[in-house]
């Protein structure tokens, strides 16, 4: 089992398939962009579009009577909220366990806290935990299949599957079917706090393995230079400017101030060098699209001016979880009917 840790500098460079033999998750799971392939992703993007564009009491007719556990450590709005809509939109009956509100408080771990789900009838578990690796413990010890819904500093593999269903909605006339070229040519640039971001990770992970060029841009604090070695197609560029005027894609991320640990950023600084603004857009990249996982903070990693411009994808992304999301859903409770779990 791979270490549980909140080291971002260990987290860099993944490591290798085989120093992670757990890597091979379940079927139905989904734990780490990593394990996506072209054909994977093309099933779950198809999937996605047959489950949005149904009839509605159709659709909440193909889960009825299946039980999913939401368990939340962290705080969301999206990811919660989209997984949740996604799951009752097809007619499952979901739980939301929340570390504020639950056993958890009282020292349970998550080991029990995971079985305990499973004897209360869960077949399928979505976990957002602080610390990297939570999602392999879980789908280790229940034996179900568990959908990595953020994992400290690591992983957020759903995320990383939106935008790219958000990408191929404005770069790609076909939007289901992906190849090893479909994001050939064009140039996604991931801007701010790489470091802490399990986004940027999971997107690192994807695009390259699609054919995009992925640039990451930040200052040296949030952007080791040991980043370009995570996988081929990705490069760093520190300068903004220079990054942009490149781009069909701009990715701009949040300082993960709860993650920071200590390293200080002089945010004056920071926003002078990478702060996305309507001037920075009009002089060197008219035609980008925007896109932010969200929460944003106005003001800082970009203006408010920009995220509410006619530039910004924003809130597309948010809907597109949704649709995404039910796949996975799908994906996993098809998976955990044909299992035999322990209960
Ligand atoms: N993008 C994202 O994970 O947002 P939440 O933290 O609100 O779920």
């Amino acid at each position: 089992m791979s270490q549980l840790s909140n080291n971002p500098m260990h987290l860099m460079v993944p490591e290798s398939p085989a120093s992670y033999p757990e890597a091979a998750s379940l079927p139905g799971s989904l734990l780490s962009a990593a394990s996506l392939t072209p054909e994977s992703v093309s099933e779950i993007l198809a999937q996605a579009t047959v489950l949005e564009c149904e009839n509605p009491l159709q659709r909440a007719k193909r889960l009825a009577s299946r039980r999913i556990a939401l368990l939340f450590y962290e705080a969301s709005t999206r990811t919660r909220t989209s997984f949740e809509l996604a799951a009752k939109g097809m007619g499952a009956d979901t739980t939301l366990v929340s570390n504020l509100s639950s056993s958890i408080e009282k020292g349970e771990t998550l080991k029990d806290t995971g079985l305990t789900l499973r004897a209360l009838g869960a077949e399928s578990i979505i976990l957002r935990h602080p610390s990297s690796g939570a999602p392999w413990l879980l789908e280790h010890e229940t034996q179900l299949p568990v959908l990595n819904a953020g994992d400290g500093m690591h992983e957020h593999p759903s995320q990383a599957l939106l935008d790219l269903r958000t990408m191929l909605n404005h770069l790609r006339s076909d939007k289901e079917r992906v190849t090893a070229k479909t994001l050939t040519g064009v140039t996604i640039t991931i801007v701010g706090d790489i470091l802490h971001s399990r986004v940027a990770r999971s997107n690192m992970l994807l695009l390259p393995k699609l054919g995009a060029k992925v640039i990451l841009c930040g200052p040296v604090e949030l952007l080791p230079d040991t980043a370009a070695l995570a996988g081929p197609g990705i490069e760093i560029e520190r300068d903004f400017v220079r990054a942009l005027g490149q781009s069909q894609v701009i990715m701009m991320l949040r300082i993960q101030a709860e993650r920071l640990a200590g390293l200080h950023i002089d945010l004056e600084e920071y926003t002078a060098s990478y702060q996305l603004t309507e001037f920075l857009l009009a002089k060197h990249a008219p035609d980008v699209h925007v896109m932010h996982p969200g929460p944003i903070v106005r003001g800082l990693e970009l203006t408010g001016e920009v995220a509410d411009g006619s530039q910004s994808l924003i809130l597309e992304q948010v809907r597109h979880g949704v649709a995404i999301r039910m796949a996975l859903i799908d994906r996993a409770l098809r998976a955990a009917s044909s299992q035999e779990v322990p209960r």
